[in-house]
């Protein structure tokens, strides 16, 4: 069932638990993220940045396909169909192809003019029916060519955005999107705290969700974050999969090159990564 984010994410701040947004590439990563949801019953966030947009030949194709695929698979859990760091142009594109939810990062513009943009967008989402995800301070790291610097949110500013009626507030509090590096500082659970106490009920959003250890994850729901994404874990778990298939030569067995057996160890190594993800979150059995 294809959903605006707002009521499971209300659901997950409510309860305690996040939602995950995984980014999704191809088939392969749609099937797989949307199976796992059903099979473990829980809501779900597809998450499609510019550039992954881009390489499926476009929002419309995205669209159609999601759409397709929740009927043909009997998908019956909440579905987000989900434009991840939007530009202001891409947004509307996203609305018009027939998203269901949108984020729009004006973090890099001066905070008039984030407040401005985002204030039009919380308009118009609520005229379709479509959640808002705004972003305040920058998730560090470069994700499809979006970079930040990784500055923390001020959450005096998290207050003016939450303000304007957006549905979920991304919050820069030392988290970067990719690997972290030896040296991370770990989150900036101060900063949380901080703008959880300010923004009340808003569910916040946790990006970068790749590698930050357990514990800093609960404690993140803990204090507000209930929507957390995770796109570059399930790129190296399949890359990982794909290439135990080739080196241990299945490819050359038999009909092993056929594309449905060749790219079948990634997609199933998707599978088991989005449902440890689910586990941790909490969000099984939540749809
Ligand atoms: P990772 O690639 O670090 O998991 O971050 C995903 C993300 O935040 C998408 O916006």
């Amino acid at each position: 069932m294809l959903v605006s984010a707002k009521d499971m994410l209300n659901k997950a701040k409510a309860g305690k638990y996040a939602v995950g947004q995984f980014n999704i590439n191809n088939l392969e990563w749609t099937k797989a993220v949307l199976l796992t949801a059903q099979e473990l019953n829980s809501p779900v966030i597809l998450g499609v940045s510019e550039g992954a947009g881009k390489y499926m030949t476009g929002f419309k194709t995205v669209a159609s396909m999601v759409k397709a695929m929740i009927e043909e698979l009997n998908i019956t859990v909440p579905v987000a169909l989900h434009l991840d760091h939007g530009t202001y142009e891409g947004c509307y594109k996203c609305i018009e192809a027939g998203f269901s939810s949108i984020m729009f990062d004006g973090s890099h513009y001066p905070i008039a003019e984030n407040v401005e943009k985002t204030k039009e967008l919380v308009k118009v989402c609520a005229e379709k029916g479509m959640s808002l995800e705004a972003e305040v301070g920058s998730i560090g790291g470069e994700e499809d060519g979006v970079v930040g610097m990784g500055e923390c949110a001020d959450p005096n500013e998290c207050k003016m955005i939450a303000d304007l009626g957006v549905t979920m507030l991304a919050a820069g509090i030392g988290n970067i999107h990719g690997k972290y590096p030896e040296n991370w500082a770990g989150l900036s659970f101060e900063t949380l705290d901080a703008i959880q106490k300010l923004t009340g009920d808003m569910p916040l959003v946790l990006h970068g969700g790749t590698g930050i250890p357990e514990d800093m994850i609960k404690k993140a729901i803990s204090l507000g974050v209930a929507k957390i994404n995770v796109n570059t874990e399930c790129q190296l778990s399949f890359a990982a999969a794909t290439r135990k298939y080739v080196e241990e030569g299945k490819d050359l067995q038999g009909k092993g090159f056929d594309p449905r057996k060749l790219l079948n160890p990634g997609f199933e190594a998707i599978k088991a990564t989005v449902k440890e993800k689910m586990e941790l979150f909490g969000s099984v059995g939540r749809a």
